[in-house]
């Protein structure tokens, strides 16, 4: 090593599949190793890196940062692939047969990204859900750190696959969907069988996706350490679960609060940057500006829900019958069936309600009109919500949301689970209880909520601690 490279900071490589629920929080990752004075190298789609030019600040706002660059690869998919509904789960072979091996075809002919100026990759940060990632950094001798996205929750219930099968607790068929789950350690007095995730929900215990989920997921402990997007606060006990198998996990979240406290601290010039991979209408932001403090419900399924067309009439009468404000974001990919139906619908409320194609998210949660949120209940979603202090309404639809919403209503206690069911009379009811019949009861537990998730990336809180303690495990690793 020249002594030029010996004064050179660590390289961290970050690598997450290429969706928005993924690149947001690694992206706020590398951003935090950025002001670490780290380089970093960020892995993305060239589809994802085109969006992001187009519709987001972000590749400005990381011009500032000479060690970061992005580096975009083709994911396998044609540009008009869907990546939404039952599509999206085409991403991950697609990235593994195709954009891994453009990725280590990059890296090995340009020796692990050196240069002049920047020193050989230190260690990959890979998205957990990508293992093939995960064989590269092992075959090349790089140190592997897992960043899981998803809860800390929703990963111990698909680590203790091996657990439900033994106790016959799965499959399901013959039990009722509301007894509760007695195998997995930490959760036995609150998680029904419903609350497990959707990939459960199968006749047979083999089936691939399920058995996939549970093999990747117990797949971590072969990394030299793990990231977790959570904090003491909201999922230490389950987390002291996990680090019985794996000692070095750090939990580090909420992470977009935690980048934002760092932010402030350092009086950084940079702000935080949403990582938009859809144009954001603005304009919701000046109707809010219009509506009562706390008197709107924000709804919004995330960037990866599609749903029918009649279960969104049922939402939608539901909203209105409840004589609630609301803002609802509809992706013009979220439909399925007549997507026309909803807008004409929607003709008729204008002063009630605002539908928009994408929103600033987390700006509209920290809007002081802003009173509740309607969820799919999306791991960053739930996040985002809970530090902005908006109790939800939780509405899971797929995957690892089905455990995130029992948690929001049993655990944390800052809202509604209504899982599983699509009726107006159920919206409305619910819509009314958030925003009306226990309003000051929620906003208030909300409120709880949002001071100990900040609390935790503050200075001294246990996330703040746990991303200086990262910071530091990867100056260790600089050989
Ligand atoms: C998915 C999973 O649902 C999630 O649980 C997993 O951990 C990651 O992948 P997604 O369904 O998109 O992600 O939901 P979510 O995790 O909530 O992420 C959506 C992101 O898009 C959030 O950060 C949210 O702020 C952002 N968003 C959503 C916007 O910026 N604007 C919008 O209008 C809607």
């Amino acid at each position: 090593m020249s002594s030029n490279e010996e004064k050179l900071p660590p390289h961290v490589l970050i690598f997450p599949l290429p969706a928005q629920g993924h690149i947001n929080p690694m992206l706020n990752l590398a951003h935090l190793f950025c002001l670490s004075q780290f380089h970093v190298t960020f892995i993305v789609s060239e589809f994802s890196h085109r969006r992001l030019l187009k519709n987001s600040a972000v590749p400005t706002a990381f011009a500032r940062y000479p060690g970061f660059q992005f580096r975009a690869l083709p994911d396998g998919l044609p540009d008009d692939h869907p990546r939404a509904g039952e599509k999206f789960f085409e991403m991950i072979p697609s990235v593994t047969n195709v954009m891994v091996p453009s990725f280590k075809k990059m890296m090995i002919q340009e020796e692990f990204l050196a240069s002049g100026h920047r020193r050989p990759v230190t260690c990959i940060v890979s998205d957990g859900s990508l293992s093939f990632v995960g064989d590269f950094a092992e075959e090349n001798g790089l140190p592997l750190v897992y960043f899981r996205t998803a809860a800390a929750g929703y990963l111990w219930t698909l680590f203790c696959y091996p657990q439900l099968l033994q106790a016959q607790e799965i499959p399901f068929i013959g039990k009722s969907m509301d007894g509760l789950v007695k195998s997995i350690p930490g959760m036995e007095g609150f998680l029904r069988q419903r609350d497990l995730p959707i990939f459960y929900r199968v006749d047979d215990v083999n089936e691939p996706i399920l058995k996939n989920k549970a093999d990747v997921t117990s797949e971590i402990v072969r990394a030299q350490a793990a990231i977790f997007n959570t904090c003491e606060d909201l999922e230490g006990p389950i987390v002291s679960q996990i680090q019985k198998h794996m000692s070095r996990i750090y939990s580090i979240g909420p992470i977009h609060e935690q980048l934002k406290s760092r932010l402030v601290e350092e009086k950084a010039e940079a702000s935080i940057v949403p990582a938009s991979l859809w144009p954001v209408d603005r304009g919701c932001i000046d109707w809010l500006n219009l509506q009562p403090r706390k008197s709107v419900i924000y709804v919004s399924f995330g960037s990866v829900a599609v749903l029918s067309s009649e279960k969104l009439v049922e939402i939608w009468h539901g909203l209105v019958n409840s004589s609630q404000r609301f803002l609802w974001v509809m992706r013009p990919d979220s439909i399925s069936g007549n997507d026309r139906i909803l807008h004409e619908l929607m003709e008729g409320t204008k002063e009630k309600g605002l539908l928009v194609e994408w929103a600033p998210q987390e700006e509209v949660l920290n809007h002081p009109a802003v009173g509740g949120f309607l969820t799919h209940s999306g791991w960053n979603s739930t996040l985002e919500s809970i530090a902005a202090g908006v109790p939800m309404i939780c509405w899971p639809y797929s995957g690892d949301q089905t455990t995130n919403s029992r948690f929001v209503s049993e655990v944390w206690k800052m809202g509604l689970d209504i899982k599983d069911t699509c009726d107006r009379l159920i919206v409305e009811k619910a819509v009314r209880e958030l925003m009306v019949v226990r309003k000051d009861e929620f906003l208030e537990r909300a409120d709880e909520m949002a001071k100990l998730v900040k609390k935790a990336v503050s200075k001294g809180g246990s996330s703040y601690r746990n991303i200086d303690d990262l910071t530091e495990y990867i100056k260790s690793l600089v050989i």
